[in-house]
């Protein structure tokens, strides 16, 4: 097939945004002298990864989605946004009062409740907003993704009551390490860095009058909590577990969305 000049079309956003890239990446080969040896190494990875799967989308997710996000979302008032990781699975089950994340008989990890509202940034509550939740087991795996764990397992949709208030029950997620093996954990043990998220649960929260939050909860005294693999964590996304001695453990967070019109 011949191309002719007139056949193509200039996008300048690409053209801006792609120039910047070779720029960068033109100085970093200077600024480090980079031998032929260390070039092929690189081109070798990056096919590498590019035959394993899911590997460069979580390389990019480890490296740049945080970024993408606070460049994104910043200024715009109501709750951080945080990274929606590739383990989301839309249409999770719409559960019924009171709310029980879908779980095995006895299904392991701490018993948690975990309890909250959604509200306006001018502080009205939100009725009827949608709170979709996915976790991980305490094994660290999620259902739809691992074989191990059931479908739907540990995910699922609620709404809040008419004072914006909802609360379900469901586990304490553990800490857990990203997929080992491939091209980005080779990099992140060269880079002396380890695998692991610390514990944390996903939600996605919306109301047809504001904007859709897609963002995550941690928890203090999490080990991995200041050293999270993907760098997510924001102090205000992280909540304090109220332990009643064995019997029950708890914690809450308040929502805020930006209406429609603020934005
Ligand atoms: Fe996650």
């Amino acid at each position: 097939m011949t191309v002719t000049a007139s056949e193509t079309t200039t996008d300048t956003r690409v053209q801006a945004i792609f120039t910047d890239v070779l720029d960068s990446l033109l100085g970093i080969i200077r600024k480090h002298q980079v031998t032929w040896e260390e070039y092929r190494v690189a081109t070798e990875w990056l096919t590498q990864a590019g035959n394993q799967g899911y590997e460069i989308p979580l390389m990019l997710d480890v490296f740049l989605s945080t970024t993408v996000d606070d460049v994104n979302f910043a200024a715009q008032g109501g709750t951080e946004c945080n990274v929606e990781g590739p383990f989301y699975v839309p249409d999770a089950q719409l559960l019924e009062r009171p709310y029980v994340l879908p779980q095995r008989e006895a299904e392991p990890g701490e018993h948690l409740v975990f309890s909250g509202t959604v509200r306006s940034t001018d502080g009205s509550a939100l009725a009827g907003a949608l709170v979709d939740v996915w976790q991980a087991s305490a094994a660290g795996e999620y259902s739809n993704i691992h074989p191990t764990v059931p479908e739907g397992n540990l995910r699922g949709r609620m709404t809040t009551d008419a004072s914006g208030r909802f609360d379900f029950e469901t586990i304490v997620p553990p800490p857990y390490a990203i997929p080992d093996g491939g091209a980005t954990a080779q990099l992140l043990k060269a880079l002396g860095r380890h695998l692991i998220r610390p514990g944390h649960i996903h939600f996605k929260v919306s109301h047809p009058a504001c904007r859709a939050l897609t963002t995550q909860i941690y928890f203090e005294g999490d080990p991995f909590i200041d050293s999270d693999v993907v760098g997510a964590v924001k102090d205000s996304l992280v909540i304090g577990l109220v332990r009643n001695g064995e019997a029950e453990t708890r914690c809450s967070y308040d929502f805020v969305l930006t209406p429609n019109d603020k934005l």
